[in-house]
């Protein structure tokens, strides 16, 4: 089994990706990032991006939303703000390095929490995602879009293979859906809404989780009987 994610070694893997991510993840990861931005905006509101990285989604959001975003890698985040000047969004509140592990916002203060092929690359996905639900209101939604693992055949025994190199580039291949659905069972404050197969190849998914108004209950729009927060 590969080595596990250190926080050492993400950000520099990503102060080494900042000069030429844009080129290299731009159009490529761009479908997901545009489906996981209209997701956001059914709700609307504040919302928080983490790994934000270069900014490439900032000007694909509504300006009528609250934008924050978090990165742990200073070069993607320095490459992020000058993308919000250059486009003068004048809707993104703040752009900061901070760990995703360790958010520095109080709870409940977000109505979506956003983050873009972001969860296999950092050092504790679950221990992140319990972080993301402290700070999403209730009735409010977590939204990924991410590459998942294979559950089995070549394209899993490859991922597996590839795993201690793409430590090494910042991610986790062979990071599966079930990691995730486990989390949630477990987590018991937050319920699945949707999981959604995307380009490339159907290899990435858009999953969105609803934060539950109290662990193990209906969500709140449930329970409001259909209405948005
Ligand atoms: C693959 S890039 C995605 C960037 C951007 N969301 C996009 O769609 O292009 C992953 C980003 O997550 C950031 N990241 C990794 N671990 C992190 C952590 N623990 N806290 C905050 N950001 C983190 C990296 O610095 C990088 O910018």
């Amino acid at each position: 089994m590969a080595a596990e994610l250190d926080k050492d070694t993400v950000a520099k893997a990503y102060a080494r990706w900042a000069p030429i991510y844009d080129l290299v993840f731009g159009a490529v990861f761009d479908r997901g990032r545009k489906a996981s931005i209209a997701a956001a905006e059914r709700t609307g509101g504040h919302i928080l991006e983490v790994g934000v990285g270069t900014g490439l989604s900032l000007p694909d959001y509504s300006r009528t939303n609250r934008l924050t975003g978090i990165d742990l890698s200073a070069p993607m985040l320095r490459k992020a703000k000058a993308r919000a000047v250059e486009h003068r969004l004048t809707n993104v509140d703040g752009l900061a390095v901070m760990d995703a592990q360790h958010l520095g916002f109080r709870d409940g203060v977000f109505d979506v929490v956003v983050a873009q092929y972001v969860i296999t690359a950092v050092p504790d996905p679950e221990a992140t995602l319990d972080e993301f639900v402290r700070v999403v209101k209730p009735g409010g939604e977590i939204i990924l879009v991410n590459h998942l693992g294979a559950e089995g055949g070549l394209r899993s025994s490859f991922e597996q293979g590839f795993a201690p190199l793409a430590r090494r580039l910042g991610w986790r291949p062979e990071f599966r859906w079930d990691r995730l659905a486990q989390w949630a069972a477990r987590h018991g404050g937050v319920s699945v809404l949707e999981r959604r197969a995307m380009p490339p190849l159907g290899h990435f998914s858009l999953i969105r989780f609803a934060r539950l108004s109290s662990r193990a209950s209906e969500p709140l729009a449930a329970v409001a009987g259909g209405a948005g927060p």
